[in-house]
């Protein structure tokens, strides 16, 4: 069975550059094989942004999706659980990574538990401490099994931060990153199988 392989966006702009390398990404996942790729972001899931989170129900209490207090986070329950394996795709905000990333992570909890994760980031000097944050996030927080940080750091050419035009999957630029990521989403592969023979 194909392994299915999440890619988190980390930006939920509507004109950013994270539906271009997510794609890119996606382009070099599927040339490996016997993957699914789903893109976790608000154009493909109808039901993110998630929303703050109101209601006194703390995730770490949950035992089952239909135990959150609102539907989409029962749909986001299920469909990180139905994963086997996860890339995220972020840029660096402010020396951190998004909000509405953190709040995509905050509304659940034991789903993310020994999941393969990937963290891949972008910006003006690659992202690298969006990457160090969402390392502490996951590994410590949330206990998730980190395959890679800090191996792909995306240096975005200024025109796509401070022009029009956005990262689109042929850009340029992203063919000097290609040998590292095909590396590291090897990696990611080998973890998922090593996770399915120990079942
Ligand atoms: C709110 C905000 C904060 C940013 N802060 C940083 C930063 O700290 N370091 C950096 O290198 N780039 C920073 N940038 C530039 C982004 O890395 C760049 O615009 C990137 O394309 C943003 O991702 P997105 O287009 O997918 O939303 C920032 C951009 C935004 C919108």
């Amino acid at each position: 069975m194909a392994a299915r392989i999440g890619i988190l966006y980390g930006s939920f702009r509507t004109r950013s550059n994270c539906e271009g390398i997510a794609s890119w990404v996606a382009t070099h996942l599927n040339a490996l094989g016997g993957v699914q790729v789903l893109h976790l972001s608000p154009a493909h899931l109808p039901y993110l942004p998630l929303g703050p989170i109101l209601h006194n129900v703390i995730p770490q209490a949950v035992k089952q999706p239909s135990d959150y207090p609102i539907a989409s986070a029962q749909e986001w329950s299920k469909l990180i659980s139905s994963l086997d394996g996860l890339i995220i795709v972020s840029p660096q905000y402010n020396l951190s990574f998004s909000g509405d990333l953190k709040n995509c992570l905050d509304h659940l909890y034991h789903e993310w538990k020994d999941l393969p994760v990937v963290i891949a980031t972008y910006g003006g000097r690659g992202g690298g401490r969006a990457g160090i944050h969402l390392k502490e996030v996951l590994e410590h927080g949330l206990k998730a099994n980190l395959i890679s940080q800090g191996e792909l750091e995306y240096t975005l050419p200024v025109d796509y931060i401070r022009g029009d035009e956005r990262v689109n999957a042929g850009a340029a630029f992203l063919a000097d990153y290609e040998q590292k990521t095909i590396e590291v989403l090897r990696k990611l592969l080998e973890a998922v199988q090593s996770k399915r023979d120990a079942k």
